[in-house]
């Protein structure tokens, strides 16, 4: 089963503002019609979507659901996460990345898309994640919740493929690297 990452940063480093918004993303000089950047092509590369906590909440209140088809699964430390109306699309999971993998393995999903800046940082750090693919926008945003924050591990990527957009988005694709030598 492949873990993976696909994820929108600003040039500095960050998934979003102080606040939460993500106004930046949808910027008109970056909504071009017919270019998805891959996000077609990834979404069918993966049966499931581990997404923190605080991700659905802001996912939730999307005017059209992004998830049709796909299980999600929403993580937690504490609360079960997911509100009674939305129970038919979401499930909640109280406990660790890892053992919720464990699950999704046994359950025979073959591709999970990890999402969220806290979750994708606790899941480096237990090193579970396989693929990481960044799209940065030519823009600093000065503040906001950075992707990576200080993670306190070192963990080697291999570079598989950079492409460059017209509208200035870079996105690059890493597979981790566990064996360097
Ligand atoms: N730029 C982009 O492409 C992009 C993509 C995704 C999200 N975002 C933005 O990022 C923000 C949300 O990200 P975030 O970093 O604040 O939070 P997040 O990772 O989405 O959610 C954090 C929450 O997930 C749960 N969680 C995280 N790690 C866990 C672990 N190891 N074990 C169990 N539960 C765990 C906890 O929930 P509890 O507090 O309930 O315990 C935690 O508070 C939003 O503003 C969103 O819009 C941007």
């Amino acid at each position: 089963m492949k873990t993976a990452v696909f994820i929108a940063t600003s040039l500095d480093g960050f998934i979003a503002r102080p606040d939460d918004s993500i106004d930046w993303l949808m910027r008109p000089q970056y909504l071009i019609e017919g270019e998805d950047y891959g996000y077609a092509d990834f979404m069918s590369s993966i049966t499931c979507l581990m997404m923190g906590r605080r991700t659905f909440d802001v996912v939730r209140q999307f005017d059209s659901w992004p998830y049709v088809d796909k299980r999600l699964i929403v993580i937690s430390k504490s609360v079960a996460a997911v509100p009674s109306d939305f129970q038919y699309r979401a499930e909640s999971f109280v406990g660790s990345p890892s053992a919720l993998l464990q699950q999704l393995e046994a359950d025979g999903e073959q591709g999970v898309y990890i999402d969220g800046g806290q979750l994708i940082q606790s899941c480096l750090q237990a090193d579970l994640i396989d693929e990481l693919t960044v799209t940065r926008l030519p823009l600093l945003l000065g503040a906001g919740l950075s992707l990576f924050g200080d993670l306190g591990v070192e963990l080697a990527f291999e570079h598989r493929h950079t492409q460059s957009y017209q509208s200035g988005l870079v996105q690059s694709r890493y597979r981790r690297l566990r064996n360097p030598d």
